[in-house]
């Protein structure tokens, strides 16, 4: 609309007709016809074009909640984590490798020694890369194996030729993995090194890695088995994206307002010179979940929501913002307008499955949560007690504290602004992410066997909402009734 036309319009006008931003306080969830029990409910997902999630839950890019343990620990139980970038590029570089190492069908960036090398440097590996045994290679010829028990008790200053086993199992390329493990054990050995016709070293496989696969079947992998893993970004950070193009399977572009010309521009650039996946965000509006579809090119999914999560000031300071629930419905019928299969990751608010749910059947794909996952073992920082209790730190990126380590200052605006648009605070310890996914799930579940959705897909059509009045959103917690947690004698 022009300026003029909208000047003519009146400024009377804005207030008819205002929208009502409902969030997830406001609305539950009608129950539906049911076919299915909840234990039969498929939550699997799609969290890009391309990359599947086993549970709709990603974990935020957040220096208080996703570093290289929480990657694993969520990917392994089927969802996937965001690393944060407050630190610098290498360090970021660092996390991702971390997660990607941490299991793999075949191994293909093997870390190897050369004979001539010394055990000193063997051991200085095998402690920075957490591994028990190297393959020796002569250039790229595989010529022996050096295992921990080979160098622990051996002179720093020997040569590797002089420890190392020599004659060393070995499998071809195309090997099957039950043969591998067939190997493993009639070599009674941990790894075994995968050689072509050439007898050059191509890859490896563990028996670390075959044990991990059948203890989580579940996990988020990538096509050679390795765990999937997502990095925040800035689009004006072209080097660091670079860097982590290598490694990582998903980009997220980490803007408060996504929706900016400047931004576009920048993302622009960012597509055309990587090759992963790139989720883009935060958005909130139809319009620019529009203006994303038609003028960008390679929007791998979007990440959708401003000012609701459980740390943000920023409507509270700018009186600007969308509510994930809201911006999620927004969002989902541009998507659908322009028949895009981009999916949508409701980012920020929730606090429970039901959340989860609500913000499923508004046409999300998966949702995006900092608060409940900086409560784990597995988020950065360490444990505090506060009056008998564990609690862990958690802080918005845009509070004052995570500002001051500067990098992810662009987050809130380029050139920065001046004010704080987050909190920092505590929040209770729960222990490991793997409980507080289970209590996701199940909930999860539950929610959508009361919608009558077997799926993520037909909780979209099929999950009915309703607002709640206050009294109602009364009646719909424990009343008239004295809670332990509410008496003065604590347990
Ligand atoms: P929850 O509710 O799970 O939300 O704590 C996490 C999401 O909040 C966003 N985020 C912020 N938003 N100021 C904001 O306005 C901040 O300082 C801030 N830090 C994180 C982000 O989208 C995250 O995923």
């Amino acid at each position: 609309m022009k300026a003029e036309e909208a000047l003519r319009q009146g400024f009377r006008e804005k207030f008819k007709g205002v929208q009502v931003a409902l969030t997830f306080r406001d609305v539950f969830i009608l129950p539906g016809k049911a076919e299915v029990e909840p234990s039969e409910v498929d939550v699997r997902t799609r969290v890009t074009k391309i990359h599947r999630l086993n549970v709709p839950f990603v974990s935020s890019p957040m220096d208080t909640v996703t570093e290289s343990d929480m990657g694993i620990a969520l990917a392994r139980h089927g969802g996937l984590g965001v690393i944060h970038r407050n630190c610098a590029v290498d360090e970021q570089v660092q996390m991702v490798k971390k997660v990607k190492r941490a299991e793999a069908l075949i191994i293909r960036d093997v870390i190897t020694v050369s004979p001539e090398d010394k055990v000193g440097q063997v051991l200085a590996l095998m402690e920075k890369h957490n591994i028990s045994g190297l393959p020796v290679v002569e250039g790229t010829k595989l010529v022996g194996i050096v295992t921990g028990r080979d160098v622990r008790f051996a002179q720093p200053s020997l040569l590797v030729k002089q420890v190392m086993t020599k004659d060393v199992a070995r499998a071809k390329e195309g090997t099957s993995i039950e043969e591998a493990q067939r190997l493993l054990r009639d070599h009674k050995i941990e790894k075994l090194p995968i050689v072509n016709e050439a007898g050059e070293l191509s890859g490896l496989i563990t028996f670390k890695d075959i044990l991990l696969r059948g203890k989580y079947p579940d996990a988020a992998r990538d096509e050679n088995g390795q765990l999937l893993c997502a990095a925040a970004v800035s689009p004006f950070d072209l080097e660091r994206a670079k860097k982590l193009d290598e490694y990582a399977d998903i980009l997220v572009t980490d803007v408060s307002h996504f929706h900016n010309a400047n931004v576009f521009k920048a993302t622009k650039k960012l597509m055309s010179e990587v090759s992963a996946e790139i989720i883009v965000g935060n958005i909130g509006t139809y319009e620019a979940a529009e203006d994303a579809i038609t003028e960008l090119e390679r929007v791998s999914g979007f990440r959708v929501g401003i000012g609701s999560g459980s740390i943000c000031t920023t409507t509270e300071v700018t009186k600007a913002g969308s509510p994930t629930l809201f911006a999620t419905a927004q969002v989902a019928d541009a998507v659908t307008k322009y028949g895009s299969d981009i999916p949508i990751i409701a980012d920020g608010g929730i606090r429970s499955p039901g959340d989860v749910a609500i913000a499923l059947a508004a046409g999300a794909s998966a949702v995006m949560i900092g608060n409940l996952f900086a409560r784990c073992q597995e988020s950065p920082g360490t444990l505090i007690t506060i009056g008998g209790r564990y609690y862990k730190q958690y802080r918005g990126m845009g509070s004052q504290t995570a500002r001051a380590k500067r990098y992810s200052l662009d987050r809130y605006s380029m050139p920065s602004k001046g004010v704080p648009e987050g909190v920092e605070g505590w929040v209770p310890y729960k222990g490991e992410a793997s409980i507080v996914l289970d209590e996701l799930v199940s909930g999860l579940k539950a929610s959508m066997g009361y919608a009558g959705a077997k799926s993520i897909q037909e909780l979209w059509w099929k999950g009915k909402l309703a607002a709640l009045s206050p009294s109602g959103a009364e009646e719909a917690r424990p009343h008239d009734i004295l809670l332990p947690s509410e008496t003065q004698e604590r347990i």
